[in-house]
């Protein structure tokens, strides 16, 4: 039976994920930092007693290493490793202070760049596993207003591109998944420039698509071993207008309404 750890469980895209996993049969970790939540989702999977709750701050290493730890000797191993939990933003690059943009990329890019090397020598040594990673179309084009989190996710394919190179020999393989708008709690979670929430649901991201088709979607792309995957709307067209007429890209994402 596969166990399939996931951060960013407690809410949206990750407890959709959850319950897309829970519905395959296998064992899940669900990761976050609130535990409350967490149970909540892990009553809502199937299988309940199945799988286990380990929370952790993805901007705190020591909680990520403790995590990984605790994981490997209660669970013995992880077959998927899920890189979810994250936190975008609202602000224009000028508004936007420092604090900000390196606790966006701790969260969404070095806490999975750190669970990933706690949990890798296990997985070369098994020669098995995969790693999915929930990127997002802002992974390959930059909005206005989202700087730190379109860097953050930028970051993420270079890693995660170099690594996919170097494990396919052992027998790793990784998945990123893009998707567009998708409707969750993110943007009230969104950090303005001075670091506070957002706190407003913004109105396309009301209309965006609803967390359990996105993760389905994800979670076959992963069991196809797709490298990369766009999901969404409309939105998703500029991955390959700005891949394949950049300046058009750049007239049209100036005018884009970022709410
Ligand atoms: N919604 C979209 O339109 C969209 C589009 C493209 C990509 N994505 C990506 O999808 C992923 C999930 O986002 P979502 O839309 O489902 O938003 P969400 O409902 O706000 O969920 C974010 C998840 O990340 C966790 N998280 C945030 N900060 C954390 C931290 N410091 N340590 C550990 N966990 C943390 C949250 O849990 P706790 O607060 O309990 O820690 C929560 O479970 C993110 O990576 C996001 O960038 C979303």
């Amino acid at each position: 039976m596969q166990i399939v750890w996931i951060t960013g469980a407690s809410s949206g895209i990750g407890a959709a994920l959850a319950q897309a996993y829970s519905q395959r049969g296998v064992r899940l970790v669900l990761s976050a930092r609130r535990r409350e939540r967490l149970e909540a989702v892990r009553a809502a999977c199937l299988n309940p007693d199945w799988h286990r709750i380990v929370p952790l701050d993805l901007a705190d290493p020591a909680t990520l290493e403790a995590a990984a730890e605790q994981v490997l000797a209660e669970a013995g191993r992880v077959d998927v490793l899920v890189h979810n939990g994250g936190i975008s933003q609202r602000a224009l690059v000028q508004d936007t202070d420092m604090d900000v943009v390196r606790r966006i990329m701790e969260v969404n890019f070095f806490g999975a760049v750190a669970l990933t090397r706690a949990v890798l020598p296990s997985m070369l040594a098994r020669r098995r596993g995969q790693i999915v990673v929930v990127s997002s179309v802002v992974g390959r084009f930059g909005t206005p207003q989202r700087a730190a989190y379109a860097s953050s996710k930028h970051a993420l394919h270079g890693f995660f591109d170099a690594l996919r190179a170097e494990v396919h020999d052992a027998g790793l393989r990784v998945t990123i998944a893009c998707p567009g708008r998708v409707q969750t709690d993110i943007s009230l979670h969104a950090l303005t420039g001075d670091g506070s929430p957002h706190g407003q649901m913004d109105p396309g991201q009301a209309r965006g698509m609803p967390a359990d088709v996105c993760a389905e979607r994800i979670v076959r792309a992963a069991e196809r071993g797709k490298e990369e995957v766009y999901i969404g709307g409309t939105e998703v067209l500029g991955v390959y207008v700005k891949r394949f007429a950049p300046r058009l890209f750049s007239r049209l994402i100036r005018s884009v309404n970022v709410t």
